[in-house]
């Protein structure tokens, strides 16, 4: 049932512009510059909305982390994040025209349900993006969208995680276009994006390959750092988390320009830099502190828009020109990289020790 897959996560990496295509299908309207994402609102509810509060644990609060600039860029509406499992004990402010957005790929996972719990108690709206029918959050929450990846067996989140950004764009663009926030070129353009995501993502998986060698040449590094700025931060953590779980390397993200500010004191030449340098992640400024830990001898691999080039790096891989989904693309690249660094290792890609595919305790 893997397909010819010796893992299930490498064959649902390989499902990605299927499963992103399933995500978009009869949702996007190109030409008015809209989205149906067949998901309602109380009528003037959106256009007084304060704030997004993204609640969700894991790979599903990366996924909300890029999702709360896209809020902020598109939706003209203050969007905060926050791990389900603070928010649900933590002391914030009444949620008062506040909708509240648990991102979760079960549905079932106990920390988010007690941040939805929270939410719901306090009067605010709540709302689900989930990849599972009938879960637990759907019952409990005032409004649904699935990001129909399907069903997801490996216990690292991949297809789920493009899918949770997919799903999560388009209601940016949906809340948006409600509020008056975003014009309908504008619109357009982010739409346009998001219909070349899954010919993008084909084309990241065509240069397997390039990734393989890659992770076999940096593969024994001491430690991995993987770095971004904007849109590419939430995809550095992503990479990371995505490295430490299954290859049991220590890995660490984080926004780029922090690395100065006590990271680089880790820095040596055995230590692999993986940076994301595509648009939407300010490029120039994160090849800066790139060249700050290459100074200190560590290798670099970056993530880059095609028509790019960055002599210094050590590996380049080609990230085709999808705008603000390039970060996203980018992530699979990282995803392939994890993969490979783990099955060099022999490691239980499918089921890594000590982890659950559905965490249902607190
Ligand atoms: C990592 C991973 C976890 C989940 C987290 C939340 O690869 O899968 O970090 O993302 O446990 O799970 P859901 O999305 O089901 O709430």
């Amino acid at each position: 049932e893997k397909g010819g897959y010796e893992h299930y996560m490498r064959k649902e990496i390989h499902e990605q512009p299927e499963s992103l295509r399933q995500t978009l299908a009869g949702r996007l309207d190109v030409s008015a510059g809209d989205v149906d994402l067949d998901v309602s609102f109380p009528p003037g509810f959106l256009a007084d909305l304060e704030e997004i509060r993204i609640v969700a644990c894991g790979t599903s609060y990366y996924a909300g982390r890029y999702a709360a600039q896209l809020f902020e860029e598109l939706a003209g509406v203050r969007a905060t994040v926050e791990i389900a499992s603070e928010y649900e004990f933590g002391a914030g402010r009444t949620p008062d025209r506040t909708l509240v957005v648990a991102v979760t790929q079960s549905g079932e996972t106990a920390d988010t349900l007690g941040a939805v719990r929270r939410a719901n108690a306090a009067g605010a709206r709540t709302f689900a993006v989930t990849n599972t029918l009938g879960s637990t959050v759907t019952r409990e929450v005032d409004g649904t969208a699935f990001i129909r990846a399907g069903p997801e067996i490996g216990v690292a989140a991949t297809k789920t995680f493009a899918s949770q950004v997919a799903t999560l764009a388009m209601l940016a663009v949906a809340v948006g276009r409600d509020r008056g926030a975003l014009a309908a070129a504008d619109a357009r353009s982010v739409l346009k994006d998001l219909q070349g995501l899954p010919g993008a993502v084909q084309q990241v998986l065509d240069e397997e390959e390039q990734v393989r060698e890659a992770a076999r040449e940096y593969g024994d590094g001491e430690a991995f750092f993987f770095v971004g700025r904007a849109l590419g931060v939430p995809v550095a953590l992503e990479g990371a988390l995505k490295l430490k779980e299954i290859s049991y390397d220590h890995a660490e993200g984080f926004a780029a320009g922090e690395l100065k500010h006590g990271p680089l004191a880790l820095v040596t030449p055995d230590t692999p830099v993986l940076a994301v340098l595509t648009d939407g992640a300010r490029a120039a400024e994160t090849m800066n502190n790139v060249t700050e830990a290459q100074t200190r001898g560590a290798p670099a691999l970056g993530c880059v828009s095609a028509g790019d080039t960055y002599d210094t790096l050590d590996v380049s891989f080609e990230v085709p020109n999808v705008g603000v989904v390039e970060p996203l693309v980018a992530n699979v690249y990282l995803q392939l990289f994890a993969y490979h660094v783990a099955n060099d290792k022999g490691r239980a890609i499918d089921k890594p020790r000590n982890l659950a595919k559905s965490v249902t305790v607190e």
